[in-house]
């Protein structure tokens, strides 16, 4: 049984179909990769399975349990959880508060959370900066930190919205290694990301959207080579 899949997803914004018809399963222990030309409903889809958004038509399933139309609380407490395209943390509260905040919202005590945080710090290169307030970090910093607080209680699936975007090459590279090092544990991923090197290198499989609907799925190599995917990014202004 797949960890989570999509039946027949729909969401529409007035005439835009920003997701149709989108039929997805996302298996134990993989990074799946979701990748498809500017507006192609890759963060509508991300925000239906987290419960940002509730889809007009269509079920998202948890193992077996139906949970479409779940709240992103209800959705995290059952091991879902999102990093967005834009980093949200408190900006007057430090780096390691904001860590802490995480683990308490995820129900651990607080001892707990404090030993988590410093782990995640030092994974993550961040220690030095732990106790600046969030809104000093630089962008990549502060991406990284919200990145490390999706996993202060590790989730089921984490679904990553451009982690890597704008952020500096050593930091992608901080991240990508942390990715690699939760997946040899296990850890499931969806990783949305325009890099597609990166996509490459982490993603055994991925899907590729267009308008809303997936129009390739299956191993990373071939997806990018089928010519859909070729004709979509060339239709449009990205580059593959
Ligand atoms: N809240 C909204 N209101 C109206 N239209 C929206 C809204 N959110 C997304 N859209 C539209 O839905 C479509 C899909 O957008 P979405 O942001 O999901 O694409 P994306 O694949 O994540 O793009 P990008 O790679 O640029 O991040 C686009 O046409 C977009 O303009
Ligand atoms: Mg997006």
């Amino acid at each position: 049984m797949s960890l989570l899949r999509t039946e027949g997803l729909q969401k529409n914004f007035g005439g835009v179909a920003a997701v149709d018809d989108c039929s997805i399963a996302v298996e134990a222990g993989e990074i799946l990769g979701l990748i498809g030309p500017n507006g192609s409903g890759k963060t509508t889809l991300l925000n239906i399975l987290s419960g940002f958004l509730a889809p007009d038509a269509g079920s998202v399933w948890l193992a077996d349990e139906r949970v479409t139309g779940m709240s992103p609380v209800q959705l995290a407490r059952r091991g879902l959880l999102r990093m967005f395209q834009m980093s949200r943390v408190f900006t007057r509260i430090s780096a390691f508060d904001n860590m802490l905040t995480a683990g308490l919202a995820m129900g651990l005590a607080e001892s707990e959370a404090e030993s988590r945080a410093a782990t995640l710090f030092e994974e993550l290169t961040l220690t030095h900066v732990q106790y600046l307030d969030a809104g000093q970090l630089s962008g990549g910093q502060r991406k990284l930190l919200e990145f490390g607080m999706c996993f202060i209680a590790p989730p089921a699936i984490a679904l990553l919205d451009e982690p890597f975007a704008a952020v500096h090459p050593v930091m992608r590279e901080t991240m990508a290694r942390f990715i690699r090092s939760r997946h040899a544990l296990g850890q499931t991923f969806v990783l949305v990301s325009h890099d597609m090197p990166i996509i490459v290198d982490l993603c055994q499989r991925a899907v590729c959207m267009n308008a809303g609907r997936v129009i390739a799925e299956g191993a990373t190599r071939a997806v990018l080579e089928s010519a859909a995917v070729i004709e979509a990014y060339l239709g449009s202004s990205a580059h593959v």
